[in-house]
């Protein structure tokens, strides 16, 4: 049932080229410049109208919730706000008709995302599901959404649910800025044409699968690892640790890089692994100059860079390279080194990487 593969991880890992093109398919027709998408478009009025949005969700789901935040305000001009559920459900949130909420689970089960969307239904708001599991709790409570049609994942650490979650993200915030307007028409079309092409750059990321297990040797004693990056390479920088964190019981910390003068940069010493998420984008000459601040340092630089990127190239210890796509549509693409990363240093520790340590697959407790 692992398919030939050592763990469900890898699997997983390996599946996302085809897991991607399901979620994309019937929805993304890229020839005619359309997304259809029956339970984002009956609330169509509600989304385009709507004063903010809230996204609620817990860990790498509150990622894919992130990195959603920075693309709906790029192309609908709605303010977005990212909540973590465990927070939002104690605070009394203000929160009400006229409010869309969107609720991120791979499981659909987790007790927090849960209960933060029941009390806002009831106060009124309209809540969309982002889910991955057909029929589940959050899908259930939701009064429209999409799911993610990636399958089940077994491996605790999820892996294609994330990029699962982008990519129908990535599709409804497309939907709403084209009907909204705000959106050009030679943007969307464009944009709509990267997003056709994820699953086949996500299966060239992954052919760097023996590069990546090479560097996995060389960083696995590492006490410590730091993920930078900025814009939308900011929440997979954090989703990078955090895979870390659970395969290989690193301690690993995620940044946006610029945020790391303020603090983080203490810790920068000759043994200390910092993984740049740095493809290029609208943010990378900054991204350079953090790099070089590590560098000045003596920080080993581990650079996730644009195939043919030499500035890049001359900064890092070690490259990573992808293929090049557009910045909203990068992080699905960016996110494969890193799961293998994870996966390949969590193995070679020896570390049960399926079920890592303390965790569960779904967080149904609070
Ligand atoms: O099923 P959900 O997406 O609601 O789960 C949320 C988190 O519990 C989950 O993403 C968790 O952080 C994973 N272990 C991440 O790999």
């Amino acid at each position: 049932e692992k398919g030939g593969y050592d763990h469900f991880m890898l699997k997983e890992i390996f599946e996302q080229p085809h897991t991607i093109f399901d979620c994309l398919r019937g929805r993304l027709d890229a020839t005619n410049g359309t997304i259809t998408m029956s339970g984002i478009q009956q609330y169509a009025e509600q989304l385009t109208q709507a004063k903010r949005i809230i996204i609620v969700a817990c860990g790498t789901s509150w990622h894919a919730g992130l990195v959603a935040e920075y693309i709906f305000e790029e192309v609908t001009r709605i303010p977005v706000e990212v909540e973590y559920a465990s927070e939002f459900r104690y605070r009394n949130p203000v929160v009400g008709e006229g409010d869309v909420i969107i609720a991120i689970s791979q499981s659909g089960e987790t007790a927090d995302t849960l209960v933060a969307i029941e009390s806002a239904k009831e106060k009124g708001a309209i809540i969309l599901g982002v889910v991955n599991v057909v029929g589940s709790s959050i899908a259930r409570t939701s009064h429209g959404g999409a799911y993610t049609h990636a399958g089940p994942e077994i491996g605790v650490a999820s892996t294609k649910a994330f990029t699962g979650q982008l990519a129908v993200l990535t599709m409804m915030a497309l939907k709403i800025g084209h009907l909204k307007g705000t959106l050009s028409e030679k943007r969307y079309t464009h944009l709509l044409n990267e997003l056709n092409d994820v699953p086949e750059k996500v299966a060239l990321a992954l052919e760097q699968k023996d590069h990546i297990e090479a560097l996995a040797l060389k960083y696995k004693d590492a006490t410590d690892a730091l993920y930078l990056g900025r814009g939308y390479n900011f929440p997979v920088a954090l989703e990078g640790a955090l895979k870390l964190k659970e395969i290989s019981y690193i301690h690993a910390e995620g940044y946006p890089a610029a945020e790391m003068k303020h603090g983080p940069i203490a810790l920068v010493d000759d043994k200390l692994p910092v993984f740049f998420v740095a493809t290029k984008d609208s943010f990378h000459e900054k991204v350079l100059s953090n790099m070089q601040e590590i560098k000045a340092r003596k920080g080993k630089v581990i650079a996730i860079v644009s195939e043919g990127d030499d500035a890049a190239n001359a900064l890092a210890d070690d490259l990573i390279t992808v293929p090049f796509a557009d910045e909203l549509i990068a992080p699905m693409i960016n996110a494969i080194p890193m799961q293998l990363l994870a996966y390949y240093i969590g193995v070679a520790k020896g570390y049960d990487v399926d079920k890592p340590r303390n965790l569960a697959k779904s967080v149904t407790v609070e």
